[in-house]
């Protein structure tokens, strides 16, 4: 359902900056059939009890940071005897895709750091089913159009953090377009829920869930900004080390596969934008936030600074880098009645290539629908609970209005 989305409003979708690792377009083996799930009600409920799982694994993820934080990323092993690779864990996909020794086409395989060798690996299948997959990524601080990823269906075991799921079915990639050329990870491990499954019959966390590995089908992110690090994917539960407040819980409506949740209203400072509350897409693999129109976009900015100008015709806003001095404002979402906020120091995102004067804004537009992604996300721990459908955020030691 968001791949019809997406493609009707195409243009929209040269976003800088943004990871938008969200698939656009599909060519699949088998559709899933969309599953509606009733929502409860908006209301926001608490957790009180940390949701420590006895299967609770966790393992430390890096940072991509170029001038900003674009992603984080972490180990996996693959294939008998385990080959490691690095993924990004993307709650904005649901497919696990790993690139393949036989991936050599330049520019999109020629940096990968690390490749699949399926001939070195005893527990290996193949189906030889092509898969094509179009995600709307853009890496570093370049404009992307969609790219596209390729290969075949295959089987072979995967571990995360020491658990692990033996034939599991996923994307071997044998092709991928330039705008995956300067990422520091190799592939993609899709966290979402099985509704958005193109290339596979269960998700990973789903496989996990199925052989009884973890408690729960639910994991945490502790996405933080680059001076605080230590970030972190928790997978069957929580790491209430890394959290200070109560998790406060949101419905999802999962009816695309993605983690959709409903915000009630957008205030800049102490101002309210008077946006109307609307769903939003929560992404992890989508570093900035998502607009869904102009006017959207430009109701915050408006409130912010009357500098702040489109940049070009594909939805990205900018503004003179001798003016960013000026910027000093706070963007909060209001969710379940709790306030989340993005700190001013997010405003600028870096200078726009070819354009080293300009320096990009936080917010971009286009594509008819909200993205909240990794510029609030990093300021609180995140829970992303598949098996009870809802979204958890709770306040970090860095999350704004707290000290550092
Ligand atoms: C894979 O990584 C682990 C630690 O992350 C390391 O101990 C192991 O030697 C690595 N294996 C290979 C084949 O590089
Ligand atoms: C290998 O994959 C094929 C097609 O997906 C399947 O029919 C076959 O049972 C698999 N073989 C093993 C040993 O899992
Ligand atoms: C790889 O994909 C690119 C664009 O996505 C295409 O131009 C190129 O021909 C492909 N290369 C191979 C070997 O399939
Ligand atoms: C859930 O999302 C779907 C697809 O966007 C939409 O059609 C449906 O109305 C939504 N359900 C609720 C209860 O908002
Ligand atoms: C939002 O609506 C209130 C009440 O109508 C109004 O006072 C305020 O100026 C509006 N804010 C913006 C940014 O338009
Ligand atoms: C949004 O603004 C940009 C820059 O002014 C413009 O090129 C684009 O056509 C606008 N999009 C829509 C849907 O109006
Ligand atoms: C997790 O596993 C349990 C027990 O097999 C099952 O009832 C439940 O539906 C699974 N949940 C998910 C989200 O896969
Ligand atoms: C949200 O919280 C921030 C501090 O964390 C505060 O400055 C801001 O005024 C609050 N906004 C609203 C609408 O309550």
């Amino acid at each position: 359902m968001s791949s019809i989305m997406f493609l009707t409003s195409k243009s929209a979708f040269f976003i800088v900056v943004s990871l938008l690792l969200i698939p656009l377009f599909i060519i699949p083996s088998t559709i899933a059939t969309p599953v509606t799930i009733q929502l409860k009600s908006s209301k926001s409920h608490v957790s009180r009890h940390p949701l420590l799982g006895r299967s609770t694994v966790s393992e430390p993820l890096a940072d991509w940071f170029d001038g900003t934080d674009l992603q984080w990323y972490g180990d996996i092993q693959v294939g008998t005897p385990s080959q490691n690779l690095t993924v990004v864990f993307d709650t904005g996909s649901s497919n696990v895709l790993i690139p393949s020794t036989g991936c050599t086409a330049n520019p999109g395989c020629g940096s990968l750091r690390h490749k699949f060798d399926p001939s070195k690996s005893d527990t290996f299948n193949t189906s030889n089913l092509p898969f094509f997959t179009v995600f709307a990524t853009g890496t570093g601080v370049q404009s992307s159009d969609m790219e596209t990823v390729e290969g075949i269906i295959v089987q072979d075991a995967i571990s995360v953090a020491g658990l692990t799921v033996d034939n599991f079915q996923f994307g071997l990639i044998q092709n991928q377009s330039a705008g995956f050329a300067n990422d520091p990870f190799d592939g993609i491990m899709g966290m979402a829920f099985s509704g958005d499954l193109t290339v596979g019959t269960n998700t990973f966390l789903g496989a996990l869930n199925s052989t009884g590995q973890v408690d729960q089908a639910l994991y945490g992110l502790y996405l933080t900004p680059e001076s605080i690090g230590n970030a972190e994917i928790s997978i069957g539960g929580v790491d209430a080390s890394k959290y200070t407040s109560d998790i406060y819980y949101f419905p999802v409506n999962s009816t695309t596969g993605l983690f959709t949740i409903k915000f009630d209203s957008v205030y800049v400072n102490k101002q309210n934008t008077n946006i109307t509350s609307a769903p939003a897409i929560i992404d992890s693999g989508t570093a900035n936030i998502v607009a869904p129109t102009n006017q959207t976009a430009q109701a915050i900015y408006s409130l912010i600074s009357p500098d702040i100008k489109p940049v070009d015709n594909m939805g990205t806003y900018g503004i003179p880098c001798t003016k960013l001095d000026q910027l000093n404002s706070i963007i909060s979402f209001i969710i379940g009645g709790q306030n989340y906020t993005i700190p001013s120091q997010e405003l600028s995102v870096g200078p726009i290539p070819g354009q080293p004067d300009i320096c990009q804004t936080l917010i971009s537009a286009g594509g008819g629908f909200w993205i909240i992604g990794a510029s609030l996300l990093k300021y609180y721990y995140s829970v992303w609970d598949i098996g009870n459908v809802q979204f958890g955020l709770a306040r970090t030691a860095h999350s704004p209005g707290l000290p550092f």
